[in-house]
Protein backbone atom coordinates (compact mmCIF):
# COMPACT_ATOMS: atom_id res chain seq x y z
CA UNK A 1 0.00 0.00 0.00
CA UNK A 2 1.26 3.50 -0.60
CA UNK A 3 1.66 6.01 2.13
CA UNK A 4 1.17 9.36 1.31
CA UNK A 5 2.18 12.10 3.71
CA UNK A 6 1.64 15.59 4.09
CA UNK A 7 4.36 18.14 5.35
CA UNK A 8 3.42 21.51 6.25
CA UNK A 9 6.22 23.29 6.11
CA UNK A 10 8.97 23.90 3.84
CA UNK A 11 11.89 22.45 6.12
CA UNK A 12 9.99 19.43 6.43
CA UNK A 13 10.75 18.61 3.55
CA UNK A 14 14.08 16.76 4.02
CA UNK A 15 11.51 14.67 5.88
CA UNK A 16 10.94 13.67 2.38
CA UNK A 17 14.05 13.08 1.01
CA UNK A 18 15.13 10.71 4.55
CA UNK A 19 11.61 8.74 2.89
CA UNK A 20 13.25 8.75 -0.31
CA UNK A 21 9.93 9.72 -1.21
CA UNK A 22 8.29 11.01 -4.73
CA UNK A 23 7.38 14.20 -3.84
CA UNK A 24 4.86 16.86 -5.01
CA UNK A 25 5.12 20.65 -4.29
CA UNK A 26 2.42 22.63 -4.08
CA UNK A 27 2.03 26.28 -4.44
CA UNK A 28 -0.96 26.81 -5.65
CA UNK A 29 -0.93 30.88 -5.36
CA UNK A 30 1.20 30.81 -7.55
CA UNK A 31 4.42 30.08 -8.18
CA UNK A 32 3.33 25.86 -9.12
CA UNK A 33 0.33 27.64 -11.41
CA UNK A 34 2.82 29.75 -13.15
CA UNK A 35 4.87 27.11 -13.94
CA UNK A 36 2.62 24.56 -15.38
CA UNK A 37 1.09 27.41 -17.45
CA UNK A 38 4.59 28.35 -18.56
CA UNK A 39 5.40 24.74 -19.72
CA UNK A 40 1.81 24.39 -20.80
CA UNK A 41 2.70 26.99 -23.63
CA UNK A 42 5.49 25.34 -24.84
CA UNK A 43 8.31 27.33 -22.65
CA UNK A 44 11.24 24.86 -22.94
CA UNK A 45 12.53 24.66 -19.09
CA UNK A 46 12.38 26.54 -16.20
CA UNK A 47 14.99 26.84 -13.89
CA UNK A 48 14.16 27.65 -10.00
CA UNK A 49 16.30 29.56 -8.07
CA UNK A 50 16.76 31.14 -4.38
CA UNK A 51 18.25 34.36 -4.58
CA UNK A 52 18.20 37.40 -6.87
CA UNK A 53 22.48 37.20 -7.31
CA UNK A 54 21.61 33.89 -9.08
CA UNK A 55 18.97 34.29 -11.08
CA UNK A 56 21.30 37.93 -12.27
CA UNK A 57 24.50 35.56 -12.48
CA UNK A 58 22.70 32.81 -15.03
CA UNK A 59 21.26 35.78 -17.27
CA UNK A 60 24.85 37.00 -17.34
CA UNK A 61 25.69 34.04 -19.12
CA UNK A 62 23.24 33.61 -21.02
CA UNK A 63 21.36 36.80 -22.70
CA UNK A 64 18.64 34.83 -23.95
CA UNK A 65 17.17 33.97 -20.63
CA UNK A 66 13.59 35.28 -19.37
CA UNK A 67 13.73 36.30 -15.56
CA UNK A 68 10.65 35.37 -13.48
CA UNK A 69 9.59 36.19 -10.51
CA UNK A 70 8.36 37.90 -7.02
CA UNK A 71 8.80 39.99 -3.98
CA UNK A 72 6.39 40.75 -1.81
CA UNK A 73 3.96 39.43 -4.68
CA UNK A 74 5.29 42.04 -7.37
CA UNK A 75 7.68 41.98 -9.52
CA UNK A 76 11.79 42.19 -9.13
CA UNK A 77 13.62 45.28 -10.65
CA UNK A 78 15.85 43.89 -13.38
CA UNK A 79 13.31 40.91 -14.07
CA UNK A 80 11.44 40.62 -17.21
CA UNK A 81 8.19 39.69 -15.73
CA UNK A 82 5.98 38.82 -12.34
CA UNK A 83 5.27 35.30 -10.84
CA UNK A 84 1.93 36.10 -13.00
CA UNK A 85 0.30 32.97 -14.49
CA UNK A 86 -1.42 34.80 -16.77
CA UNK A 87 1.39 36.17 -18.63
CA UNK A 88 2.18 32.80 -19.84
CA UNK A 89 -1.44 32.71 -21.88
CA UNK A 90 0.88 33.48 -24.85
CA UNK A 91 3.40 31.67 -27.47
CA UNK A 92 5.55 34.53 -26.92
CA UNK A 93 7.59 32.25 -24.66
CA UNK A 94 7.74 29.27 -26.93
CA UNK A 95 11.28 27.18 -26.89
CA UNK A 96 12.53 30.06 -23.97
CA UNK A 97 14.93 29.16 -21.06
CA UNK A 98 13.04 31.23 -17.89
CA UNK A 99 14.90 30.83 -14.24
CA UNK A 100 12.16 31.88 -12.01
CA UNK A 101 12.40 32.96 -8.04
CA UNK A 102 9.65 33.33 -5.90
CA UNK A 103 9.40 34.19 -2.08
CA UNK A 104 7.99 30.05 -1.03
CA UNK A 105 7.92 27.94 -4.07
CA UNK A 106 10.93 28.06 -5.40
CA UNK A 107 12.57 27.34 -1.84
CA UNK A 108 10.23 24.41 -1.37
CA UNK A 109 11.43 23.05 -4.61
CA UNK A 110 15.19 23.18 -3.42
CA UNK A 111 14.21 21.60 -0.43
CA UNK A 112 13.40 18.02 -1.46
CA UNK A 113 15.28 18.13 -4.93
CA UNK A 114 17.13 14.99 -3.93
CA UNK A 115 14.00 13.11 -3.33
CA UNK A 116 14.01 10.31 -6.34
CA UNK A 117 11.37 12.42 -8.80
CA UNK A 118 10.07 16.28 -7.58
CA UNK A 119 6.77 16.77 -9.15
CA UNK A 120 5.10 20.13 -9.43
CA UNK A 121 0.95 20.39 -8.62
CA UNK A 122 -1.41 22.55 -7.84
CA UNK A 123 -5.25 22.99 -8.46
CA UNK A 124 -4.44 23.27 -12.16
CA UNK A 125 -3.24 19.78 -12.77
CA UNK A 126 -4.42 17.82 -9.85
CA UNK A 127 -5.83 14.74 -11.41
CA UNK A 128 -2.43 13.94 -13.52
CA UNK A 129 -0.12 15.20 -10.90
CA UNK A 130 -1.66 12.44 -8.51
CA UNK A 131 -2.11 9.96 -11.43
CA UNK A 132 2.01 10.61 -12.06
CA UNK A 133 3.30 10.05 -8.85
CA UNK A 134 1.00 6.85 -8.42
CA UNK A 135 3.24 5.75 -11.21
CA UNK A 136 5.80 6.67 -9.55
CA UNK A 137 5.75 5.55 -6.53
CA UNK A 138 4.75 1.84 -7.86
CA UNK A 139 7.89 1.82 -10.01
CA UNK A 140 10.23 3.30 -6.92
CA UNK A 141 8.11 1.31 -4.53
CA UNK A 142 8.41 4.74 -2.38
CA UNK A 143 5.81 6.50 -0.68
CA UNK A 144 4.70 10.21 -1.62
CA UNK A 145 5.38 13.76 -0.22
CA UNK A 146 3.11 16.50 -0.95
CA UNK A 147 5.16 19.40 0.51
CA UNK A 148 3.54 22.44 0.74
CA UNK A 149 5.52 25.54 0.04
CA UNK A 150 3.15 28.36 2.53
CA UNK A 151 4.82 31.03 3.97
CA UNK A 152 7.43 31.45 6.38
CA UNK A 153 7.32 27.88 7.49
CA UNK A 154 3.29 28.21 8.05
CA UNK A 155 1.38 27.07 5.91
CA UNK A 156 -1.66 28.41 3.44
CA UNK A 157 -4.93 27.89 3.42
CA UNK A 158 -5.01 27.12 -0.31
CA UNK A 159 -2.26 25.29 -0.19
CA UNK A 160 -3.46 22.81 2.68
CA UNK A 161 -7.26 22.76 0.58
CA UNK A 162 -5.24 21.42 -2.65
CA UNK A 163 -3.12 19.39 -0.84
CA UNK A 164 -6.87 17.61 0.23
CA UNK A 165 -8.07 17.67 -3.23
CA UNK A 166 -5.29 15.56 -3.97
CA UNK A 167 -5.39 13.19 -0.77
CA UNK A 168 -9.19 12.64 -1.54
CA UNK A 169 -7.52 11.22 -5.33
CA UNK A 170 -4.54 9.23 -3.64
CA UNK A 171 -7.17 7.80 -0.72
CA UNK A 172 -9.61 6.74 -4.14
CA UNK A 173 -6.23 5.25 -5.16
CA UNK A 174 -6.37 2.96 -1.62
CA UNK A 175 -3.08 4.86 -0.46
CA UNK A 176 -2.81 5.39 3.57
CA UNK A 177 -2.97 9.12 4.18
CA UNK A 178 -1.22 10.56 7.15
CA UNK A 179 -2.81 12.57 9.75
CA UNK A 180 -1.96 15.96 7.45
CA UNK A 181 -3.04 14.17 4.66
CA UNK A 182 -6.31 13.24 6.13
CA UNK A 183 -7.11 16.42 7.60
CA UNK A 184 -6.48 18.01 3.85
CA UNK A 185 -8.94 15.80 2.26
CA UNK A 186 -11.44 16.27 5.24
CA UNK A 187 -10.91 20.25 4.51
CA UNK A 188 -11.31 20.20 1.30
CA UNK A 189 -14.47 18.51 1.23
CA UNK A 190 -15.81 20.77 3.03
CA UNK A 191 -14.66 23.79 0.75
CA UNK A 192 -14.89 22.16 -2.50
CA UNK A 193 -18.42 23.64 -3.26
CA UNK A 194 -17.08 26.91 -2.21
CA UNK A 195 -13.21 27.29 -2.85
CA UNK A 196 -12.80 30.58 -4.94
CA UNK A 197 -14.76 32.10 -1.76
CA UNK A 198 -12.78 30.26 0.33
CA UNK A 199 -9.63 30.86 -1.33
CA UNK A 200 -10.19 34.67 -2.06
CA UNK A 201 -10.61 35.28 1.92
CA UNK A 202 -7.60 33.31 2.86
CA UNK A 203 -4.75 35.22 3.97
CA UNK A 204 -2.94 34.93 0.91
CA UNK A 205 -5.95 35.54 -1.51
CA UNK A 206 -6.69 38.46 0.10
CA UNK A 207 -3.25 39.25 -0.07
CA UNK A 208 -2.57 39.23 -4.14
CA UNK A 209 -6.44 40.81 -4.08
CA UNK A 210 -4.97 43.67 -2.71
CA UNK A 211 -2.12 43.99 -4.70
CA UNK A 212 -4.51 43.90 -8.19
CA UNK A 213 -3.91 40.27 -8.57
CA UNK A 214 -7.45 38.75 -8.17
CA UNK A 215 -7.57 37.52 -11.90
CA UNK A 216 -3.94 35.77 -10.83
CA UNK A 217 -6.27 33.78 -7.87
CA UNK A 218 -9.21 32.81 -10.24
CA UNK A 219 -6.93 31.61 -12.69
CA UNK A 220 -4.78 29.69 -10.49
CA UNK A 221 -8.37 28.35 -9.34
CA UNK A 222 -9.33 26.21 -12.61
CA UNK A 223 -8.74 22.69 -11.43
CA UNK A 224 -7.65 20.71 -14.28
CA UNK A 225 -7.26 23.33 -16.92
CA UNK A 226 -3.91 21.65 -17.86
CA UNK A 227 -2.54 18.26 -18.10
CA UNK A 228 0.62 18.77 -17.74
CA UNK A 229 3.01 17.51 -14.95
CA UNK A 230 6.68 19.70 -14.17
CA UNK A 231 8.96 17.85 -12.88
CA UNK A 232 12.45 18.83 -11.89
CA UNK A 233 15.63 17.30 -13.25
CA UNK A 234 19.28 18.36 -12.47
CA UNK A 235 17.81 22.09 -11.76
CA UNK A 236 15.56 21.97 -14.81
CA UNK A 237 11.94 21.81 -14.61
CA UNK A 238 10.41 20.36 -17.80
CA UNK A 239 7.12 18.56 -18.33
CA UNK A 240 7.36 14.90 -17.46
CA UNK A 241 6.60 12.49 -20.13
CA UNK A 242 5.15 8.63 -19.81
CA UNK A 243 8.89 8.03 -21.22
CA UNK A 244 10.67 8.70 -17.89
CA UNK A 245 8.77 6.20 -15.68
C1 LIG B 1 5.64 32.27 -3.37
O1 LIG B 1 6.53 31.56 -3.87
O2 LIG B 1 5.70 32.68 -2.21
C2 LIG B 1 4.38 32.62 -4.15
O3 LIG B 1 4.35 32.03 -5.40
C3 LIG B 1 4.07 34.09 -4.02
C4 LIG B 1 3.17 34.69 -5.08
O4 LIG B 1 3.69 35.12 -6.11
O5 LIG B 1 1.95 34.77 -4.90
Amino acid sequence: MIEVNLELSIEKGREAVKRNDIAIVIDALRCSSTIITALANDVREIIPVETLDEAFKMRSNDSNIILVGERKGQKIDGFDLDNSPLKFITNEFRGKRIVITTTNGTSAIKQVEKCPMVLIGAFMNSNEVTKKALILAQKYQSGITILLAGRNHNFFLEDFLCAGLLSSKFKYANANLNDHALASMLSWERAECNIREIVKNSQHGRNLIEIGLEKDVDFCLNIDAFSVVPYLERNSIKIFSEGKI
